[in-house]
């Protein structure tokens, strides 16, 4: 695929010759149009040897080709990153005073946008309008993730990870990295996910919850697009910054409690080939929810809370599935006097009876939010399927990875060998 990567005038630039990079080594011919500002924090030798191809930044250079209109019309797929809030603003108001200004005008191929910028300037109802306008004419305007910036500042407004733009991007133009790495091998598949954690109102404006952030689920929901499946997401309590890189195309509904997600993931799973549970289900809720808000005694006691148990929702798509649908849990586990984070894992994989049960450790700083995680596979007899680690779209592509060879087991063709991206992520 013919790519052009604008750059904009941003320090997450620094991250960008990575996204140049994968796209590169997925076999795309990427021409790159950084603004003269862009230039000031990578330059245009870097460019110009990662890309292999030259590099300009005004319309004046190129006359002879009018290189902003062949780009425009050569062009496949564009991919900005980072886009400031000028890049987003001329983008929005159609000014086309630099190459890449003036080639986003001449595009009609898919356009991909990864705003990076301090919390206040992306949160100005400016910019938030030039998303809207933006967003409104069809580009792909992918929310910014929540984390630290530039200074010791932290907030909305950080450029999503290299992989997770290139993810995004290739979905858009229908295609994928992964696709072009791994054949696309869960095209044709429905795949019905959960992400996020479930909350059950005791009244009005409490709730009980957990910390989960829905990273995992929504980094399975973005993998499996690339590889070419069709995805639903059933999206508990996920932030809008983290739901801002699922693909267009994914099908997202958005859930607050157990009963909710229930009712939405049977709903899924009746015509989905995969079903995967990373959402972290509430186990209890309150007897009741009041419909006032719970005050406090005036003497100072307080009250005791009835909880009653929710439904297993997992146990339930596993006793109800369709035939051939291949179920997959995550099981969140903390070691402790009675066994090892896998000891754990073993007993619920044998109880639970899903396909695949990715056994996770958590704790206070690992499993949750932006961080890396770790999971090992296991089997419903609690044999061990292997390992994997790194980022939380490495770990969706072990999953992933796992499905594929368990579909091929059972369609009874050849196990396929796992890719070399793969093979890196997968051990044990
Ligand atoms: O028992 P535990 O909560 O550790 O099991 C984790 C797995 O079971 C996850 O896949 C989670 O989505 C699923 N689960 C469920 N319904 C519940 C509790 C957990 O589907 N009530």
């Amino acid at each position: 695929m013919r790519i052009l990567l604008g750059v904009s005038g941003g320090i997450a630039a620094y991250k960008v010759p990575s996204v140049l990079r994968a796209l590169r080594e997925d076999g795309h011919a990427v021409r790159v149009i950084p603004t003269r500002a862009a230039l000031d924090f990578v330059g245009r030798a870097t460019w110009e040897a990662l890309s292999g191809e030259p590099v300009t930044t005004s319309v004046f250079d190129g006359t002879e080709s009018v290189d902003h209109v062949r780009l425009g019309r050569e062009a496949e797929l564009v991919v900005v990153a980072p886009a400031t809030a000028d890049l987003l603003a001329r983008a929005a108001a159609g000014i086309a005073d630099d190459l890449l200004t003036a080639t986003l005008l001449t595009v009609t191929c898919p356009v991909v946008l990864a705003p990076a910028m301090h919390t206040e300037m992306w949160l100005h109802p400016a910019t938030q309008r030039n998303v809207a306008t933006l967003r409104e004419r069809g580009v792909h305007v992918i929310d910014p993730a929540v984390g630290r910036l530039t200074g010791a500042d932290s907030g909305p407004g950080r450029m999503p990870e290299p992989h997770q733009i290139v993810d995004v991007a290739l979905a858009a133009a229908g295609a994928s990295g992964a696709t072009d790495r791994d054949g696309g091998d869960l095209q044709g598949l429905q795949i019905a996910i959960s992400a996020g954690g479930t909350r059950e109102p005791l009244d009005p404006v409490r709730f009980l919850g957990n910390r989960s952030s829905g990273r995992q689920g929504v980094a399975l929901a973005a993998t499996a697009a690339a590889r070419g499946a069709q995805v639903r997401l059933v999206a508990a309590n996920v932030d809008s910054s983290v739901l801002g890189v699922v693909p267009d195309g994914v099908q997202i509904t958005s859930v607050e409690t157990t009963a909710e997600l229930q009712e939405a993931m049977l709903e899924a799973a009746a015509s989905a080939d995969v079903v995967v549970m990373a959402a972290a289900v509430a186990d209890f809720r309150p007897a009741q929810t009041r419909t006032e808000k719970t005050k406090k005694h005036a003497d100072g006691s307080v009250e005791s809370l009835e909880l009653v148990q929710n439904p297993d929702i997992l146990a339930g798509l596993v006793s109800g599935r369709r035939e051939g649908q291949i179920i997959v849990g995550f099981a969140a586990e903390t070691g402790d006097a009675d066994g090892s984070v896998l000891d754990h894992g073993r007993a619920k994989a044998r109880r639970k009876g899903a396909d695949l049960l990715a056994v996770n450790a958590v704790g206070a700083d690992v499993g949750f939010g932006d961080v890396p995680n770790e999971v090992h596979l296991l089997d419903a007899s609690g044999s061990d399927l292997g390992a994997g680690g790194g980022t939380k779209d490495d770990v969706a592509h072990v999953v992933w990875d796992a499905v594929v060879r368990l579909l091929s087991s059972r369609s009874g063709s050849e196990t396929p060998t796992v890719s070399t991206s793969a093979a890196g992520r997968l051990s044990g």
